[in-house]
């Protein structure tokens, strides 16, 4: 018997061989269809190739894409688990033609495959086509020899498919396989079609038209293929099952659960693992491709999957995590044909498992609450609204694990009353923001997330997605449209834009619609609304339309190590100076990064030499950077590090990096850094490149800040300095490792050469300013001395005085700005004059104050130096009077 592994091969070695390049699935959230939730057919990714926009290396591919149909347009959430065909997520086995190969083609390969490579039996089979194409059926009759009433004309829309209400578009042909008249139902077309006699196996698009919002239809350039073949249902055709759960691959995972759960796979608890199956198939791959469980968007339509499941575990028994200990079967089963299954499987697990460990908690009183409320009810009537709004609110029950609940004793949920008590809490919480003293700018943003929900941010794994732009805002208003030269506020409805949040900065880039261009400058987020603050530089922009969100890369990936480098520092720091180290504070700019903590005192050269070495050591273990949600407990018992400034709701995002020799504290000891963190962060520490500090500083008391570079930037500083160095080698003609030797010795020269200056100056002083002339019968010298400090002037005066034996000396030392008055008096002569009385007087003149010392000797200081004359004719004018 083939396996479902043997069947995707088989489909897609068929292909390979005619000239099709075998293209790897599309992530499940589509990075290029704003109104798409996740991805649910192989097409998906090659929307842009049909119209045209994009090119391809190849005209002809093939692929078995993941889909999920959960949340969104396409939902079949509420039926997994009760029918035979309904999946969350499937397998999606295609071959596309872009210009290439078209209808005829298209059909023979079809034809062959199945009928020769998978061996059904032709006579079983039939097809369909749009009733006005009179080519497909003419095909058909030449190709599989049908006779007219096998090949049926369907004149609506199941014979034409479109991939939304806009985009490439045209008639398709439908292959059935019949299962024989023991089985009720009809051919399709006829009013019992839905049986389950005539199961289609392969829808086979003729692309050919591309739709426009205005309702008009234009030609496609080039005429294309679009197939799309559900594995799980061909699969259960060629095992000869009439259920997809019965075939091998959903079959070994409902084993593993029944298993997991010691039940009877096919006993009571049959439809649960089936549930579980299918769930674990969707929940795995959604968080494989960075989808997380949240409150909004995506993010919620993962976590109402993952507590459905939970119900269902526990309705089987289960009393831990069951989906989280299925991973290893589901990796065991398609890890080899999706190596990213395998690659995030440690992620999926823990993801998992943190999840159903939360809802697990409120789950039974949940449960016990229904139980109630449905005790006190009529038989059969209805769970009331504010019942299933109150199971929604306080225990974290979604509406449709509610209805599905209900479901299995034939009850239904008052969905009206629900979306009443809804929409109560909204005009509570909005009373509230208008309470709270928010400007009435503000307002608008709240009232843009009640309408619209928050905007969902995809750019941890994308810089580039289309959006759809739900408003433009200006001065705290709508408009309806921006034009060239305008300022304006952006939203849309998803984005990769990081808003500024935790000291990273926000993204700049462009957005761009059919008619215009918008520059962002900034992006920031109110309420949940991200605001694109953007200048309009081409045509217009307008609300309603697709847009193209493109970040800015280069910048964007200079923050990102920046970011990770900073968290590498934190902790390089708390381990060179001690736990006391917190952060206090961070930017994340795509030229540095600055990092605030509590410390006493500078940092040491050699302690910023340790932390920038230990950061760099990490970055070249390369580890890589891992995210998961966790509760803030969970995160606190892995040792992780709170924010500074941040406030924690039910769930943190932890950001993980590196590798310690096992010396680490908490329960995730071998993680080096460890942080609760929201922004965007390298995927390897490798990215970060090189690290340098730029020095420490004090910011306030106890709390330094270290800045450094990574990178380009960090490169280029270091280039830079390597620079200055070889200027200075130059100027002094040594080597770069002789220039401090070389400073120093200088240094050394130019101190003597200016004690050797001094030492001249006064023997010049001196030498000039032997002229004693007598004053009241007194020997007195009286000078203005240039070129020599204050506090030359004590040994000149008494080497004077040695040389008169008796007499007085006054020097005043010209020093440019403030003048120094010295005034000595030979012992012999104090009983008649004091150094203290003539220094003053002195000083006075010069308009300083002040001044003293002993009789023998006195100085003091002064203003204005001009002065210096009138200063010594004061002293003069004393000694004549003694
Ligand atoms: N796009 C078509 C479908 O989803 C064929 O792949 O059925």
């Amino acid at each position: 018997m083939a396996s479902l592994n043997d069947i995707r091969s088989t489909f897609t070695g068929y292909f390979a061989r005619q000239g099709h390049a075998v293209v790897d699935s599309s992530p499940l959230v589509p990075r290029n269809d704003p109104t798409m939730m996740f991805t649910n057919s192989g097409m998906v990714q090659f929307k842009n190739v049909f119209t045209g926009v994009e090119t391809r290396p190849y005209d002809r591919a093939t692929t078995s894409q993941k889909c999920v149909r959960a949340g969104g347009k396409h939902n079949d959430l509420d039926n997994v688990g009760y029918t035979a065909r309904h999946h969350t997520f499937f397998e999606m086995l295609g071959n596309f033609s872009f210009g290439d190969y078209f209808k005829d083609d298209a059909i023979a390969f079809a034809w062959e495959l199945i009928t020769r490579d998978f061996g059904i039996d032709p006579s079983r089979l039939l097809a369909t086509v749009y009733h006005t194409d009179d080519e497909a059926a003419a095909i058909w009759k030449k190709v599989a020899g049908f006779p007219d009433d096998r090949i049926i004309r369907i004149p609506t829309d199941d014979n034409f498919w479109r991939m939304g209400p806009t985009g490439p578009c045209g008639p398709c042909t439908e292959i059935f396989y019949d299962h024989g008249d023991h089985i009720p139902g009809g051919p399709p077309g006829s009013p019992d079609e839905d049986g389950d006699r005539f199961i289609e196996i392969w829808n086979l698009v003729f692309m050919q038209y591309e739709q426009h919002a205005d309702g008009t239809r234009q030609d496609l350039e080039k005429q294309s293929i679009d197939t799309g073949m559900g594995l799980e249902r061909i699969g259960a055709l060629l095992q000869g099952k009439h259920d997809n759960y019965d075939t091998d691959l959903m079959r070994a995972l409902i084993l593993a659960s029944a298993e997991a759960t010691g039940t009877d796979p096919d006993g009571p608890a049959k439809m649960h693992h089936r549930v579980i199956a299918d769930h674990l198939r969707s929940t795995s791959f959604l968080i494989a491709d960075g989808v997380l469980p949240s409150n909004e968007g995506r993010g919620y339509v993962l976590r109402r999957i993952i507590r459905r499941a939970v119900r269902h575990a526990h309705q089987a028994g289960a009393r831990d995590a069951l989906l989280a200990k299925l991973v290893p079967a589901l990796v065991r089963q398609m890890g080899n044909a999706y190596p990213e299954l395998s690659r995030a499987q440690p992620m999926v697990t823990e993801t998992l498992r943190g999840e159903e460990d939360r809802f697990r908690k409120t789950l039974e009183r949940g449960l016990r609450l229904l139980d109630d409320e449905l005790g006190n009810l009529p038989d059969g009537a209805p769970l009331p609204g504010d019942a299933a709004f109150k199971l929604y609110d306080t225990h974290g029950f979604p509406l449709d694990l509610t209805q599905d609940a209900l479901r299995e004793r034939g009850r239904a949920v008052d969905v009206e009353g629900f979306d009443a008590a809804m929409e109560e809490q909204r005009t509570r919480a909005r009373a509230a923001w208008a309470g709270s003293g928010e400007t009435a700018d503000a307002a608008i943003w709240f009232d843009l997330a009640q309408e619209n929900g928050p905007t969902e941010f995809l750019g941890y794994d994308t810089e580039t997605l289309e959006g759809q732009v739900l408003a433009l805002v200006r001065d705290g208003a709508r408009i309806d449209r921006a034009a060239a030269g305008d300022t304006v506020a952006i939203v849309v409805n998803q984005t990769p834009f990081y808003a500024e949040a935790g000291g990273q900065v926000g993204d700049t880039g462009t957005i761009r619609t059919s008619t215009g261009t918008a520059r962002v400058t900034d992006t920031r987020r109110s309420a949940g609304v991200v605001m694109h603050l953007a200048e309009v530089v081409d045509g217009a922009l307008q609300p309603g339309q697709s847009a193209d969100l493109e970040v800015d890369h280069d910048r964007r990936s200079r923050i990102r190590a920046n970011h990770s480098a900073t968290h590498l520092l934190n902790e390089a720091l708390r381990n060179a100076l001690g736990d006391h180290v917190a952060q206090r504070g961070s930017l994340n700019a795509p030229d540095r990064l600055r990092f605030d903590f509590s410390h006493e005192g500078a940092l040491s050269a050699d302690q910023l030499a340790t932390v920038e070495a230990e950061v760099n050591a990490l970055i070249r273990q390369n580890d890589s950077v891992t995210t998961r949600i966790m509760s803030p407990d969970e995160a606190r018992a892995l040792g992780a590090q709170a924010l500074f400034g941040e406030k924690y709701g039910d769930e943190v995002r932890v950001v993980s990096m590196g590798k310690r020799d096992g010396s680490g504290k908490g329960t995730d000891a071998r993680t080096y850094s460890l942080e609760l963190c929201g922004g965007t962060h390298v995927g390897q520490l490798g990215q970060i490149g090189t690290f340098v500090t730029l020095g420490d500083s004090a910011i306030s008391a106890g709390v330094r800040r270290v800045e450094g570079l990574t990178g380009q930037a960090a490169h280029d500083y270091l280039r830079a300095q390597d620079h200055r160095m070889a200027a200075l080698s130059n100027l002094f003609k040594t080597g770069p490792d002789e220039v401090a030797d070389r400073v120093r010795g200088l240094l050394d020269e130019r101190r003597r050469l200016q004690a050797e200056i001094a030492q001249l100056k006064r023997d010049a002083a001196m030498a000039s300013g032997g002229d004693a002339q007598d004053i009241n019968g007194m020997q007195a010298v009286l000078q203005t001395v240039a070129g020599v400090s204050g506090k030359e002037l004590g040994p000149m005066i008494d080497a004077m005085k040695d040389r008169l034996g008796s007499g007085v000396v006054a020097l005043i030392a010209d020093t440019g700005a403030k003048p120094a008055v010295a005034v000595g008096v030979t012992s012999d002569l104090t009983d008649r004059l004091s150094a203290v009385d003539l220094v003053k007087a002195a000083v006075d003149a010069l308009g300083g104050r002040g001044g003293g010392g002993r009789p023998e000797m006195a100085q003091g200081g002064g203003a204005d130096a001009s002065k210096a004359g009138e200063a010594l004719d004061a002293v003069r004018a004393l000694i004549a009077a003694a």
